[in-house]
């Protein structure tokens, strides 16, 4: 930690980590994935955002939050006045952990171990990009960047660290919103406007 490197550097090494993330069988969810989904955005943002896993439309992009989820996650960020060329978008897992549920590939929750599989992904990711602050969009995310469980309904809004002292903004996956009560969905949104809010000063 602490290595000074220049952006194109880091730019250079990150797209070596990108390759080989894709080549990665250390859990059992790589081989069944269409390609790693690593992250995208500058480095030395104000933000970087980690998500859970690819979904099915990333899987088949091979880019971060571009299905579902993300498009709820974009409306956030316009709502917020950020952009999303200014965020550096990741997640805890790089691949597509699914079972078929007819002709659908339907998500699964990443284990422990495949998120601890992937930990050393994310932390070569955040060496090399070195954000600001960092934004952990649910439970998987929270709990691989800080290192033990995160209680996040508790916890959302707040700014904890991380072991090597990083700010981590801990709230709801987009998803979570998606599968949520729609008589609650209108409350449920504001509140995760809310959360996402404390990162704003930071744009300013
Ligand atoms: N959900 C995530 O956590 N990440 C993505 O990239 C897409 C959906």
């Amino acid at each position: 930690r602490g290595r000074r490197i220049s952006v194109r550097d880091a730019q250079a090494e990150l797209r070596t980590l990108s390759r080989a993330t894709d080549a990665c069988r250390e859990c059992p969810i790589g081989q069944y994935a269409t390609q790693s989904v690593f992250g995208e955005g500058p480095v030395r943002p104000v933000l970087m955002v980690v998500g859970e896993q690819p979904g099915d439309k990333e899987d088949l992009a091979g880019r971060p939050f571009v299905g579902p989820a993300g498009r709820l996650f974009d409306r956030a960020v316009a709502q917020l006045g950020w952009s999303r060329e200014k965020l550096y978008v990741t997640n805890a897992v790089k691949h597509f952990k699914y079972e078929w549920r007819g002709k659908r590939r339907m998500h699964k929750t990443p284990g422990q171990r495949e998120a601890e599989a992937c930990h050393h992904w994310l932390e070569s990711e955040l060496e090399l990009v070195r954000p600001h602050a960092i934004v952990a969009l649910g439970a998987v995310a929270a709990r691989s960047l800080l290192g033990h469980p995160v209680a996040v309904t508790r916890l959302r809004g707040q700014w904890l660290e991380d072991p090597a002292g990083r700010r981590v903004l801990v709230t709801l996956h987009p998803s979570a919103l998606l599968r949520g009560d729609p008589a609650q969905r209108e409350s449920a949104w504001e509140a995760w406007i809310s959360d996402l809010s404390a990162a704003a000063p930071l744009f300013a």
